[in-house]
């Protein structure tokens, strides 16, 4: 027997009803009933401090692409899976597609953007290039931020310990064999050089 809730007909019909009612009802909200508080953040991004106005709700990834108009930081999954959206944050790596702006009011915040310094590219987006170690490029900035910081953590020398540290950054392109020789390449570069 079909109940309300698995005939196919009622289904749209209360799906066609309650969308129009809900755009109604939305519209016609005061801001107050909408339940959007903003608040005021100063983050200190690429060396240049943002004061600016965010929605409590706001992840810093959409913060950093739709207030601050840094579009090099990708958006995947949104989901913390795909590692796209790496960026660091008081020199830590981290997804910021899963934590709000709002959370990190005084903090560093480094995107791709800001990793070259005075016109020289880091040396891990120097081996990338080498290494050609990209296709598409959408994840290669999430890669890249991932392997920068990468050098100041404890991480095992074998390629599997290196698989493992940069397993949180996904490639749908498959260019995982280069990103590995990049990766390896500035790390024996790093050896010895102060952190
Ligand atoms: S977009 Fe953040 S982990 Fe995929
Ligand atoms: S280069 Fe295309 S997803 Fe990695």
């Amino acid at each position: 027997m079909k109940t309300p809730q698995t005939d196919p007909r009622s289904f749209i019909q209360m799906t066609a009803a309650t969308g129009t009612m809900s755009s109604i009802s939305y519209a016609e909200a005061a801001p107050a009933e909408t339940g959007i508080i903003n608040q005021g953040v100063s983050l200190r991004v690429n060396g240049k401090v943002h004061k600016i106005e965010v929605d409590t709700r706001a992840t810093l990834l959409d913060t950093l692409r739709e207030q601050l108009q840094l579009f090099g930081t990708k958006k995947g999954c949104d989901h913390g899976q795909c590692g796209a959206c790496t960026v660091h944050v008081n020199g830590r790596r981290i997804n910021s597609c899963l934590t709000l702006a709002v959370m990190h009011d005084g903090a560093e915040v480094t995107t791709i953007e800001g990793l070259a310094q005075d016109g020289q590219l880091h040396p891990v987006q120097a081996a990338f290039l080498e290494h050609d170690a990209f296709q598409c490029g959408y994840c290669t900035p999430g890669q890249i931020m991932s392997a920068a910081a990468l050098l100041n953590e404890p991480c095992g020398p074998s390629d599997d310990d290196v698989r493992e540290c940069m397993s949180g950054n996904i490639c749908r392109c498959g260019a995982y064999p280069n990103i590995l020789a990049a990766v390896k390449s500035v790390r024996k570069g790093a050896e010895g050089r102060p952190a």
